[in-house]
């Protein structure tokens, strides 16, 4: 791989000469969904998928950005001073997010850089390429400026570009789980203070089998942006009685000893899901720490229902992929992963049922939906790395 993008490199920009080559995965969710902008628990994990880059200095102010997934495109300019201005639907809006939000954080990269990207998630899938492209070019800066950020900074300032420079208001699971990545380990995450644990995933020979629905999406078309607003409105108006500072403060029985406090049946379940969402995740680390497999596949399934009928934002494709996962042989666990409303969905299936899973899962899709859904059988990786 190393050698293929930097002959590449060399093919766009001309030599390898002072050329680095970088590495961040992707992540997928195994439980705690919409919860992160509520100040809930998440448990996600890296994966052996992600982006890689290739990157040197310039000697004056151009930003040079090219990516193989996009080779049409070419290469794209910008010079550092307008590093402000944006290109509608372009990939290079993530990179040149990550350049302004070091800017905004003091860290001013006064350089131009060349940098090739190369990436093997699956675009809009659900599995955080955008984030991946952010940790990723973040982890570059940090590596050729000499800045002194931690990998936790990585996220934050990943986050911070997302929200402030393209517009989205996401949480910091997806960074947070790219670039806090840990080998064989998931992310116990609680994102009312950032304090995290690794937990060891032994899933006693089953594996995690990712589902694609390939049902394009993004999150600044989606209904993310309004979920988020319900969720606040309903905290608001348990805040009139609660002391509370999110959803995630509350257990199931004092979110339903207060509920009529909100007033609005549509906010009611949004926010039940934040809740029991929350308290699902903790459950399910728990029953992983127990080696309760068929516990933690039984809170995964709940989390889907909750996601499908409270917070609605599965769709008939994920609820398709889901029902059908769980009607194999060997499924321990399914459910929709990421913000939903297409995207992916993750179970955890019983090695040598792979196979027949994927077969009998894939035709029924196929026949419902008119479309072929794709299946990855995923490892769990490390954070950022240089190559
Ligand atoms: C997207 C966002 C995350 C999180 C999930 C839903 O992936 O980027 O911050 O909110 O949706 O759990």
């Amino acid at each position: 791989m190393k050698q293929t993008l930097l002959k590449k490199f060399e093919e766009v920009f001309g030599s390898t000469e002072g050329a680095k080559v970088y590495f961040a995965p992707g992540r997928v969710n195994l439980i705690g969904e919409h919860t992160d902008y509520n100040g809930g628990h998440v448990f996600p994990c890296a994966l052996t998928i992600g982006t890689y880059a290739v990157a040197r200095l310039r000697k004056d102010d151009k930003l040079c950005l090219f990516s193989m997934n996009f080779e049409t495109g070419g290469v794209g300019e910008c010079t550092l001073s307008n590093i402000e201005e944006k290109n509608t639907g372009d990939w290079r809006n993530y990179p040149k997010g990550i350049v302004w939000a070091f800017g905004k954080k003091g860290f001013q990269v006064d350089k131009g850089l060349d940098i090739l990207y190369y990436g093997n998630i699956p675009n809009g899938s659900g599995l955080s390429s955008s984030a991946s492209i952010e940790v990723l070019t973040g982890y570059i800066l940090k590596d050729m400026f000499g800045f002194a950020v931690t990998n936790q900074d990585l996220a934050l300032i990943g986050q911070f570009s997302e929200n402030q420079y393209n517009g989205v208001n996401c949480g910091i699971m997806d960074q947070f789980a790219i670039a806090m990545g840990k080998k064989a380990s998931a992310i116990f995450l609680d994102t009312a203070d950032l304090s995290y644990d690794y937990a060891p995933i032994d899933l006693d020979g089953a594996k995690i089998v990712i589902l694609n629905t390939n049902k394009k999406r993004g999150l600044g078309d989606s209904k993310y942006n309004e979920r988020r607003s319900e969720c606040e409105a309903a905290l608001a108006a348990l805040q009139t009685k609660l002391d509370i500072k999110s959803l995630g403060e509350l257990t199931e029985e004092e979110f339903e000893a207060n509920k009529s406090l909100i007033g609005d049946d549509v906010k009611i379940k949004r926010a039940k899901h934040a809740v029991y969402e929350n308290q699902r995740t903790i459950k399910a680390v728990k029953a992983l720490q127990d080696k309760n497999l068929e516990l933690f596949g039984k809170l995964m399934i709940a989390s889907h229902d909750s996601l499908r009928d409270d917070y609605e934002v599965t769709g008939i494709e994920l609820d398709t992929l889901v029902e059908e996962a769980l009607k194999q042989d060997g499924v321990i666990g399914a459910r929709m992963t990421g913000a939903g409303f297409g995207g992916c969905a993750v179970s955890i299936v019983k090695e040598n049922c792979v196979d027949t899973f994927i077969e009998n899962v894939g035709k029924v899709y196929q026949e419902k939906i008119g479309y072929a859904a794709d299946f990855y059988v995923v490892e769990i990786g490390d954070g950022p790395m240089t190559l």
